[in-house]
């Protein structure tokens, strides 16, 4: 059998130690470089360094991200500047952008629909469901009373169980039932609440029908296949918009554009990406843009957020964008209506320094709240994307922030960048063309 580069034990070995095997095994160069390398994004700090190692396993260096801040954010009449991590040039800039552009025509409007969060405990039962059905009003009252001790402290914070339903899937796997949960999780994620109610439930599902006289010994045979959250929370909604009178979007490429042809053609790209999924897909994600930025900077679950997000988008049976647009009395309104599972307390939020100084920066926003902001994001990112789009194009913004970033590869002066920028106005910025230029600039 082949050994290969199988290793037993690695998470034992020192932060050097692991370091050390990667450059003898993977990387080829000499152990005493590449530790300083990876040491050289450490924390100065030791104990800091060790909060950063706490947060995930065999850690051997931190991975650094811009954070960035888009002020001007005016939501329901308060102010914010938004801390937004990404590594994608232009996002910060073009949200801010649009937060600045509306902050004048009244800012963002937000409001909670709803927070409930969901879980389910998915088992098969061989028997009669009618006899499962008769007696799960017991079942649920069971494992309501059963979970008191879990449920104590969120039921004081105003939370607690919602609902447990019955589902028959017998019509699409045999056997199959599900114990469908709500839950409402106040300021927290809830993914551990949730998860401890879940498997609770699943227990005492198996115990009571062990118990109960009215089930058959192939009846008693029931198994819990999983118990977990969902991730899909078409219940925890937030809803944000813009509105103005069409004049008052102002004019568009110099003075060329006018504000009516500009609200037309941008409702024409929303409409687009409701009706054509791939255009959905890069429409949805220029939101994902914003929204993860500041999910990410709030120390919140990015990929549970992105899961639901898609799965809403495409909940009628087809995927479409995530916003809207409509152009009414003269009135352009631009809206977004999207799912967010976020947490103000517990998780990452309270333990990394910067999520924690994210929650300060934004005046530490109960959840509901920061629903509101992080939807808002969405939206002005989604502005930003479909204004560049329809007016002039988006490429000539991105190549700039593109122009920088090879600059800076190259490790451009101040004056080179100046140069450059003037030189590449009306030219293709590549990188071969950046570095035939600066060879040129610096040989002269
Ligand atoms: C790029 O990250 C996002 C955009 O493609 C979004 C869009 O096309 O709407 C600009």
């Amino acid at each position: 059998m082949q050994e290969g580069k199988k290793i037993s034990g690695f998470s034992k070995l020192s932060k050097t130690d692991k370091i050390q095997w990667l450059a003898q095994n993977f990387l080829y160069s000499n152990p005493i470089e590449v530790v300083k390398d990876f040491a050289s994004f450490w924390h100065d700090n030791v104990e800091d360094q060790k909060v950063f190692e706490g947060f995930s396993e065999n850690t051997v260096s931190n991975f650094h991200m811009p954070f960035g801040i888009a002020p001007n954010f005016l939501i329901n009449g308060k102010d914010y500047a938004v801390p937004m991590v990404t590594e994608e040039s232009s996002v910060v800039a073009a949200c801010a952008n649009a937060a600045k552009y509306w902050y004048d025509k009244g800012g963002f409007k937000a409001e909670v629909l709803n927070s409930t969060k969901l879980g389910q405990v998915h088992f098969t039962f061989k028997g009669e469901a009618e006899k499962l059905r008769s007696f799960f009003p017991e079942l649920k009252e069971a494992m309501i009373t059963g979970v008191k001790h879990i449920t104590k402290n969120m039921e004081q914070r105003g939370g607690g169980i919602l609902n447990i339903e019955l589902l028959d899937l017998i019509a699409k796997e045999a056997n199959l039932f599900q114990l469908k949960c709500s839950f409402e999780t106040v300021d927290s994620m809830g993914a551990n609440f949730i998860n401890s109610c879940l498997e609770a439930f699943a227990q005492i599902l198996i115990d009571e029908i062990q118990l109960s006289p009215l089930f058959t010994i192939k009846e008693k045979d029931i198994k819990v296949i999983m118990s977990i959250l969902s991730n899909f929370t078409p219940e925890c909604v937030v809803r944000a918009e813009v509105s103005c009178k069409i004049e008052e979007l102002g004019y568009f490429n110099n003075g060329a554009m006018k504000a009516e042809e500009f609200a037309e053609k941008f409702a024409t790209a929303v409409r687009i990406a409701e009706i054509d999924p791939y255009r959905a897909t890069t429409h949805n994600k220029g939101v994902m843009n914003g929204i993860d930025s500041v999910v990410i900077a709030t120390g919140n679950d990015f990929r549970a957020v992105e899961a639901c997000a898609h799965a809403y988008a495409a909940k009628d049976g087809q995927y479409k964008s995530l916003t809207h647009c409509s152009i009414k009395n003269d009135i352009f309104r631009f809206y977004i209506e999207v799912p967010l599972a976020l947490g103000t307390v517990g998780g990452l939020t309270g333990l990394h320094p910067l999520a924690k100084k994210s929650m300060e920066l934004m005046g530490e926003p109960k959840a509901h709240e920061l629903m509101k902001i992080v939807a808002c994001v969405g939206l002005a990112q989604n502005f930003a994307a479909l204004k560049s789009l329809t007016t002039t194009g988006i490429q000539a913004g991105h190549m700039k922030m593109h122009l920088n970033n090879i600059l800076s590869h190259f490790h451009a002066t101040e004056e080179e960048i100046e140069e450059a920028l003037v030189y590449f106005k009306d030219k293709v910025v590549s990188f071969s063309a950046v570095r035939e230029y600066l060879h040129v600039l610096r040989t002269a």
